[in-house]
């Protein structure tokens, strides 16, 4: 594990969660760090006592936690926060407003729950649904249109790392995903290697550090001042033992984390990780 220097045009006050930071030219900006839990096709009732845990668990100055459980336990979830900081999310929605669409959700009808954000484009809906990044910045304009925060996935596959394609294919996949007006309010990008999830694998801090730069330019060339603030999460096998380094990045806001969300005894150590990073 080596440490990686901030870069010395950022100035970091910590601040409630929040990084405050200084841009060269001058301009403040903060990206309030952020932990995001997948719970995938996994929980039940019972998994509602953990949220409990993770409700009564946390500091004034814990980074933002959401939690994107089931749609079927999305009020429960809810009810089970209540009180907290910790907020709720989806793990999809829909396109339209409504409609002929069986099995499917709206995002209004996920706002409508009191969660906040929703995940969209993640590799499971690209690559077990089809998914397009038409699809998936479609997806992300509807959730914006619910009021709810879009987190927006995109992430290599082993051949295309393999390829040395990765920068590549993740610019193209942002660029092709991400709808005009995305603002660090209504958009989070969180960046996660195929062959990464749920595999034990993950990238180096450099290849990390490498993709995340690369993004957080793609951002500023595309939106200007508003891709200062837009937080990039990375996502794929975040643990409890990997998380503090994989933080060191300075483009790392946060972590998108499936596996390791379904536990508060696993998920508290990378909050933890992550307010102290
Ligand atoms: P994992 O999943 O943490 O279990 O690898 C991450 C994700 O798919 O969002």
């Amino acid at each position: 594990m080596f440490r990686v220097a901030r870069r010395p045009s950022a100035t970091t006050i910590p601040m409630l969660g929040t990084s405050l930071k200084q841009t060269k030219k001058g301009h403040m900006y903060m990206r309030r760090k952020l932990t995001a839990g997948n719970w995938k096709m996994n929980g039940n009732r019972g998994l509602m006592a953990e949220l409990g845990t993770l409700s009564g668990s946390q500091s004034a100055d814990a980074p933002e936690i959401v939690i994107c459980p089931p749609h079927p336990l999305l009020t429960r979830a809810i009810d089970a926060t209540s009180g907290s900081p910790i907020e709720i999310g989806g793990q999809d929605c829909h396109a339209a407003t409504k409609g002929a669409y069986t099995g499917d959700v709206a995002a209004s009808m996920i706002a409508e729950t009191g969660a906040t954000f929703v995940i969209v484009g993640h590799s499971e809906r690209r690559d077990g649904h089809s998914e397009s990044d038409e699809t998936v910045r479609s997806k992300a304009e509807a959730a914006w249109a619910a009021g709810l925060t879009a987190i927006i996935c995109i992430g290599e596959s082993d051949a295309e790392r393999a390829g040395n394609d990765t920068l590549q294919i993740i610019a193209e996949q942002l660029q092709a995903s991400l709808p005009d007006g995305a603002t660090a309010e209504n958009t989070v990008v969180a960046y996660e290697p195929i062959w990464a999830i749920g595999t034990g694998k993950v990238p180096t801090l450099a290849q990390i550090i490498e993709t995340h730069d690369m993004l957080r330019g793609e951002l500023l060339t595309r939106l200007g001042d508003a891709g200062t603030g837009i937080r990039l999460l990375y996502g794929g096998s975040v643990k409890p033992t990997n998380a503090a380094e994989i933080f060191q990045a300075e483009n790392v806001d946060g972590a998108l984390v499936g596996g390791a969300s379904l536990k508060a005894a696993d998920f508290q150590p990378i909050i933890d990780a992550l307010a102290a990073s």
